[in-house]
């Protein structure tokens, strides 16, 4: 594999240490394994953050595997192993992290009255003797050692103070107050650690880290008051993935210091633009969708359906975007066409779709349009196309599927196949018959033998969506085509028509990005950027 390389670090900069590998992991329905791990930790090194917590060594031989491997291939950012305060996780976790060009041993030891007594059995004075014992012993088997005072929120603040004290004397160069229950507020751990880094004594070679949790859906709001109190360190995970209602989402602190530098003025060493393949990969491995209104990474986090605020987007997209799809890696915003999309947006699409309307004409669509959205809320191209043709008669640029019959064929001798019928204004109806994996893949092979686009599906998600006795499929896909992501979408009341159609609404909407039509023929007239609309 590849070596990642991380850009050199410039500037005075917050640390990102990120734990999608190791406490997002953890969380039940997240596992995945050292092979994934490692294809996550190389998105995770391309977005640019400073630490990887690749797992936990002495948990499990494949988590000690997976360690070892992210230590071995991943070059640039600090890989980093949990570990109790034993001496056997401790010896785990540094052979794990042999092959690190910097490697770091994160030890991790309740200090709150309820840790020492219901989970430990061990007074105050045990566990400072702890600390001191594993912090020093980390320090013989790594380059830099980290120290968490577990359930840090809830600790007596005397005894906090003395246990970050006793890690930092031991040598602990990163002192970590984790809100392991997510049960502080903004206020309370922005003076937390003013109290903190004011007192604990020894620490001029070390840092303070935020690591919180989402239980009451304060994580990110936490993390960025403890950066604002003087934290240097935030940890979190991707999709704010972690145990119980997760950790802190990264990508959200660090479109909020991309967005907010008036406010936080930190010097982002993030390549940002990475951020949605890497959330994305996490989503697709995992086989955990990121929910659609999610900050930063969800569907619709870009996605406008509201007819004033179509209209202002179309005009100029600061009216109702603070940061640019483009930021996050996500090439075009997207305009849905529902029930509260006014006329602008409906003739925008109209115009991608190839469809010439004078006024007149468009007041009649948009008649017939507000009806059917009444009906199925949001509308895709294929119903659109539809709705057009029918009210106005006229054909639109593009191909539309008329026809589709499969075979779902298994077993060693029988073999899938998808016979497709499209319909194009200068090619006519066209069929073809291919095969594939699966008839749907069979479906999608003809498409492309008739349109002449060649694709890679990256994502494909059918959802049943319904109510008062009828059901439909929504079809969403993302095709890869010529090294540029296309979304379509579609909407029918079966499964295997939606999937097909969605494919055909994205070859659409890459032919007329490309600016030729789907034989590969120049157009008359270019819409190249208006139709550019992916994922
Ligand atoms: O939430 C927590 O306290 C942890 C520690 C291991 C840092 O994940
Ligand atoms: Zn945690």
């Amino acid at each position: 594999m590849a070596k990642h390389k991380k850009a050199a670090n410039k500037g005075k900069k917050i640390a990102f240490f990120d734990t999608t590998l190791r406490d997002g992991e953890q969380a039940p329905g997240f596992s995945m394994s050292a092979e994934e791990k490692l294809m996550m930790a190389g998105a995770l090194c391309d977005l640019g953050v400073d630490v990887i917590e690749a797992g936990f060594a002495a948990a499990s031989p494949g988590d000690a595997d997976a360690v070892r491997r992210i230590a071995a291939e991943i070059e640039g950012p600090t890989i980093c192993s949990l570990s109790r305060a034993t001496e056997n996780d401790i010896k785990a976790a540094g052979k794990a992290l042999e092959p690190a060009g910097k490697s770091r041993i994160h030890i991790f030891l309740g200090t709150s009255p309820i840790h020492r007594s219901a989970k430990l059995n061990m007074s105050t004075d045990e566990v400072l003797a702890a600390i001191h014992r594993s912090v020093s012993l980390a320090v013989s088997q790594c380059d830099e050692v980290e120290f968490s005072a577990e359930d840090a929120i809830r600790t007596e603040r005397e005894f906090l103070v003395e246990a970050l004290e006793c890690a930092a004397k031991a040598g602990a160069r990163v002192l970590n107050v984790p809100d392991t229950v997510g049960y502080t507020t903004p206020d309370e751990i922005y003076d937390l650690f003013r109290h903190l880094i004011a007192t604990v004594r020894g620490t001029e070679n070390a840092i303070f880290s935020a690591h919180c949790h989402d239980d009451l859906g304060l994580a990110v709001a936490n993390s960025l008051a403890a950066v604002r109190a003087g934290a240097m360190q935030v940890e979190g995970a991707i999709n704010g993935i972690g145990e119980r209602a997760g950790n802190c989402a990264l990508e959200e602190v660090m479109m909020v210091f991309a967005t907010r530098k008036d406010i936080f003025n930190i010097d982002l060493d993030i390549d940002t633009t990475k951020i949605y393949a890497a959330s994305r990969m996490l989503s697709k491995m995992t086989g955990n969708p990121v929910p659609r209104n999610k900050a930063i990474v969800g569907r619709n986090a870009f996605a406008h359906e509201a007819g004033i605020h179509q209209h202002g987007v179309l005009n100029d997209r600061r009216t109702y975007e603070i940061m640019t799809p483009e930021h996050i890696g996500l090439p075009g915003n997207a305009l849905i066409l529902g029930k509260h999309s006014g006329k602008h947006a409906l003739a925008a699409r109209a115009k991608e779709l190839g469809f010439k309307i004078d006024d007149d004409r468009l007041a009649a669509v948009f008649v017939a349009f507000k009806a059917m959205a009444d009906q199925f809320g949001e509308i895709a191209d294929a119903q659109l196309i539809e709705l057009i043709s029918g009210v106005t008669g006229s054909a639109s640029a593009v191909w539309r599927l008329t026809r589709v019959e499969m075979r779902a064929a298994y077993g060693a001798q029988a073999e899938p196949f998808a016979r497709v019928e499209l319909e194009h204004p200068d090619r006519g109806l066209v069929t073809d018959i291919a095969t594939g994996e699966g008839p749907i893949h069979a479906a999608f092979n003809a498409v492309q033998h008739i349109t002449g686009m060649s694709a890679t599906v990256e994502e494909l998600e059918i959802n049943h969506v319904g109510a008062k006795g009828r059901t439909d499929c929504i079809a969403d896909i993302v095709l890869r085509i010529n090294g540029t992501r296309f979304a379509g979408r579609s909407r029918t009341r079966d499964v295997i028509p939606a999937g097909v159609e969605a494919y055909v609404d994205a070859i659409n909407r890459a032919a007329a990005a490309q600016n030729r039509d789907a034989f590969g023929q120049e157009k008359a007239s270019a819409t190249t950027d208006d139709a550019k609309d992916a994922a």
